[in-house]
């Protein structure tokens, strides 16, 4: 597994690190309005854990999952809904916490699905955003760390639905991808 990758981008760490600054972000943003946390799966997995985790203030967890049809690396930007919110989300504060943004397909997709269920507020939340391949407008509230337009695997990032299982974030080898 670990000889797929070309190089380390982000440690475990600096991930980390990182995550536990956004909670207190996160924490002191949502203070007194009990928010609702929404895990996109799969790749949300970790992030969301480590964000929700000693999380100091009341909050809700629930999930979606969508997934956008990809011809190899490539978002071909057709989302499909394969699980919705169980919640009722009307008046309530939102985060949406997701594992990267990258064409913006998925989470413009998710932004006007939630929207259509009339929250007091909803904000994005990633822990990468990759803007040079971003094909729709769209920005998250919240980011964890710009990356370059590399293919990135682990963190619960996958490639063919693997690697999603590495503590940090690294760079696949092109040879991967490419056969
Ligand atoms: C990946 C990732 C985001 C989305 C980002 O999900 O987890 O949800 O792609 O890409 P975009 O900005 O180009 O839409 P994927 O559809 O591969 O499903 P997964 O979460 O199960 O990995």
């Amino acid at each position: 597994m670990l000889n797929a990758i070309e190089r380390v981008l982000l440690t475990e760490e600096q991930i980390q690190s990182r995550v536990a600054e956004l909670r207190n972000t996160l924490a002191a943003e949502y203070e007194g309005k009990n928010p609702i946390l929404i895990g996109v799966l799969k790749g949300a997995i970790p992030f969301f854990r480590d964000i929700t985790l000693k999380m100091p203030i009341p909050c809700n967890y629930d999930f979606v999952c969508a997934s956008s049809y990809a011809a190899g690396t490539q978002s071909a930007g057709t989302v499909t809904l394969l699980k919705d919110t169980a919640m009722d989300l009307r008046g309530r504060h939102v985060v949406v916490l997701e594992d990267i943004l990258d064409t913006g397909y998925t989470l413009d997709f998710l932004k006007a699905h939630l929207l259509q269920k009339e929250p007091a507020s909803l904000k994005l939340c990633v822990l990468l955003d990759k803007p040079e391949r971003r094909r729709v407008d769209i920005e998250a509230d919240y980011v964890g760390f710009t990356i370059p337009n590399v293919f990135v695997v682990g963190y619960g990032l996958d490639y063919m639905e693997y690697y999603r299982n590495f503590p940090f974030v690294g760079v696949l080898k092109p040879e991967i991808y490419s056969k």
